[in-house]
């Protein structure tokens, strides 16, 4: 695809012949009389980004310096290139320690603005190249730790849903990693060089949804002093990922549901319409067929954002992945902390086991944190696990639950416990006849006697 230069010279001359030249050389060009105007080309244009701008020095209203200083703020990939025609060396000087790539003398040798700016498009592409490198390593800042099978078939459906662009709705309990697999879908994505932007329904006013989501134009409303872009904006050509959608109101629901499917906006007090390509990851901890039920919830909403849905289990669901997970923080935390490396003992790892994790990972992920900071000791041991997990996990024997006759109670008692260290040992006969010190024979007799049923 052809580069898009921006040139900015209020000289009407200059921009016809710089035009005419670069189009040539096919390049597509777009052309502004003032930075004002070269301003709201950037911010509009559709979504194509520019890669290089020629701009003059000296402009009446906003001149080039401060206009390179905007660009640098609000487009940093955008190669600058300064014209000056009073030739100062001071200025040029001044620009290029201000980011401008470099500067060219007026009157301008058409032969040194091809070369330059081939120089600066040359940089520029390198500069997109190591982004990507870079991007390519970050899926590991948001590595999904687990071997669980319930955790291995959501990495599953991850790897499949990424690239196709479909969009996908995730719903589990909170802390159970929604945003993190968001994250991992945009990054494994072909939209990973492009952005990932967060909305949080359940955190905007009702009031502010519409601006926070459109953007508005300036004097939209009273102390609409500029205008705003809109997450619509900022996510084109990325992904949008609407948390807690469960969250937005009925009235924004419709007026999103239009914008999704025609990914067409316009901002808040304006009537201009933007196009854009948005990617859309929605996450739910709310059971959203209940509140369609309920009437909280829009059906035809709910049916287009669910085209790949996720569902996160709970933590308690898969304890399996709860060791590897304490393992993942320890290390985190002692690196971050930059305390040294501790260890959990097997007592302290069989508590955290045993928990019901109601805060799901985020609250594991806590409690590792608080004990890598607490514990002095190299290992974690069971009286550094707080109180409150030890003591869920030490609930007294429920008599109620057993027949009031001794023989009765023992056997019923025999079962449950045969049950639960069969379950444990994945119904490993011979592991568990060896950690309750039966004979594997005798084991056999015992299930058979109580009828357990022993999964194939
Ligand atoms: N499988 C995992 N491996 C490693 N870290 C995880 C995993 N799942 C969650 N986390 C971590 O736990 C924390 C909570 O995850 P996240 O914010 O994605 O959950 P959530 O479902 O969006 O929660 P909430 O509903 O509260 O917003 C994050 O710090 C995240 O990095
Ligand atoms: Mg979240």
């Amino acid at each position: 695809m052809a580069d898009r230069i921006l040139i900015i010279d209020d000289e009407v001359s200059i921009l016809s012949t710089l035009s005419d030249i670069l189009t040539d050389e096919n390049f597509e060009t777009e052309v502004a009389e003032s930075a004002e105007e070269a301003m709201n080309t950037l911010n509009n244009n559709d979504g194509r980004e520019f890669s290089a701008a020629l701009v003059d020095i000296w402009m009446p209203g906003i001149d080039g310096i401060q206009f390179l200083d905007w660009t640098k703020q609000r487009f940093p990939r955008l190669q600058v290139i300064m014209m000056s025609g009073h030739g100062t060396i001071e200025t040029a000087v001044k620009a290029t320690k201000k980011g401008a790539y470099d500067f060219i003398e007026k009157p301008l040798s058409l032969e040194i603005v091809l070369i330059k700016l081939n120089h600066a498009l040359k940089e520029a592409a390198l500069e997109r190249e190591n982004e990507t490198l870079k991007q390519a390593r970050r899926p590991q800042d948001h590595e999904i730790i687990g071997e669980s099978p319930e955790i291995t078939a959501v990495l599953e459906q991850v790897s499949i849903a990424a690239p196709t662009d479909g969009w996908v709705m995730i719903n589990g309990e909170n802390g159970t990693g929604k945003e993190l697999v968001a994250r991992q879908i945009h990054y494994q994505s072909l939209r990973r060089e492009k952005p990932f932007i967060e909305l949080n329904c359940a955190a905007i006013p009702e009031e502010m949804i519409e601006s926070e989501l459109f953007g508005h134009e300036k004097g939209a409303f009273p102390g609409a002093i500029n205008q705003k872009l809109g997450k619509f904006d900022l996510a084109n050509r990325g992904t949008l990922f609407l948390d807690e959608i469960g969250d937005m109101s009925l009235k924004t629901q419709s007026k999103i549901l239009r914008v999704l499917q025609e990914q067409r906006f316009e901002r808040v007090g304006g009537s201009k319409v933007y196009m854009v390509d948005i990617r859309i990851i929605a996450a739910s901890n709310k059971n959203l067929q209940e509140e369609i039920a309920n009437g909280n919830f829009r059906e035809d909403l709910f049916y287009r954002l669910n085209v790949i849905p996720i569902d996160l289990p709970p933590l308690k669901d898969r304890k399996d992945d709860i060791p590897i997970l304490i393992d993942y923080f320890l290390k985190q935390f002692s690196e971050e902390g930059q305390y040294p490396n501790k260890k959990i003992s097997k007592e302290a790892q069989r508590s955290l086991m045993a928990y019901h994790w109601p805060g799901n990972i985020r609250e594991l992920k806590n409690i590792v944190e608080r004990m890598v900071i607490m514990v002095q000791e190299k290992t974690i041991a069971l009286k550094h696990v707080p109180p409150v997990i030890r003591m869920a996990n030490n609930e007294m024997l429920q008599v109620d639950e057993f027949p009031t006759g001794l023989k009765d109670a023992r056997e019923s008692f025999e079962k449950k416990f045969i049950q639960s260290m069969l379950k444990k040992n994945r119904w490993n006969i011979s592991k568990t006849s060896e950690m309750i010190q039966v004979e594997r024979s005798n084991l056999y007799r015992k299930i058979k006697h109580y009828s357990i049923a022993v999964p194939k």
